[in-house]
């Protein structure tokens, strides 16, 4: 608890990342990282390769776009830097470690923004009593017709959760109502990617799992809200948390999918 509330403290990132909670949650995916470390291996191992696919499909590589970097868990850096003129790495904040790992590379540079776009008009306007939704306005990134490939790492369905839960802070409104501004967010993304003319690596969950001690699937639930993704190149399972983890009763597995898209095409 104390070193993450030092990370909170020390690492630089916009006011409506802190305010909003994303920071936090930014940093908690590095806690349970390393609680989890055995469990989420195969997942990792198997997000890198779908990336490096996706780059050696790459015919021109001028610069790479990741939504999404975290703190690089999933994402192949040295490849994309050794292959790529320039590589962007795109998330709200960026902790001490991916900075450092950035600097080993001239050519990689970091971006913090809000890859869904409602945070501040949730943050200004719906929490200081503006009862409309904001749209989600997708970022835009420096030179754009130089993109060659735009790679989303298990960012899709990650999108509205803070956006959603600081809903629930503010406006009456119903689990349907949700679930639909969370699908707009989500459907957003996929047209925003849909728009590069560029190849696109996508990296989703599809399905969000609870199973048994004696690995029964005893509850599931579509994190897509209905959405459908282009049908992927892959599918594989990772225990996001093993027994013990959320439950003792259960743990949490996700199906995971991976697609890469040629230029012009949706992913
Ligand atoms: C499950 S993690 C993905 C793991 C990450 N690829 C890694 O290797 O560490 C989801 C990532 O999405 C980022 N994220 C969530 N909402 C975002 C938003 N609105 N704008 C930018 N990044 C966002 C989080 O900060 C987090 O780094």
């Amino acid at each position: 608890m104390i070193i993450e509330a030092l990370t909170w403290l020390t690492t630089p990132a916009p006011d409506w990342a802190r305010k909003g909670g994303y920071l936090k949650e930014l940093i908690a995916v590095q806690a349970r990282h390393r609680r989890c470390r055995a469990h989420w291996a195969p997942h990792l191992d198997n997000s890198r390769e779908a990336i490096q696919n996706a780059v050696q499909r790459c015919l021109q590589r001028r610069q790479a776009v990741v939504y999404g970097s975290g703190i690089l868990l999933d994402i192949p850096l040295t490849g994309l830097a050794e292959a790529f003129e320039r590589v962007t790495l795109v998330d709200v904040a960026h902790l001490r470690s991916t900075r450092r790992a950035a600097q080993r590379f001239k050519n990689v540079r970091l971006v913090e923004t809000d890859i869904a776009g409602v945070s501040n008009g949730i943050l200004l306007g719906v929490a200081k009593g503006a009862d409309t939704l904001p749209r989600p306005t997708p970022p835009v990134i420096d030179d754009t017709p130089s993109i060659d490939l735009i790679v989303s790492a298990n960012l899709l369905t990650q999108l509205p959760l803070t956006p959603c839960h600081l809903l629930k802070q503010h406006l009456d409104l119903s689990e349907d109502d949700l679930n639909t501004y969370a699908r707009y967010i989500m459907q957003v993304h996929l047209d925003h990617l849909a728009s590069f003319d560029a190849m696109k690596c996508l990296i989703a969950e599809t399905a969000i799992q609870h199973i048994d001690e004696q690995g029964q699937i005893v509850h599931e639930r579509d994190p897509l809200n209905g959405l459908v993704l282009a049908s992927p190149d892959r599918t594989w399972e990772w225990t996001v948390a093993p027994h013990g983890e959320v439950s003792q009763s259960y743990a949490v597995r996700n199906i995971v999918s991976a697609s890469t898209t040629m230029p012009h095409q949706r992913p």
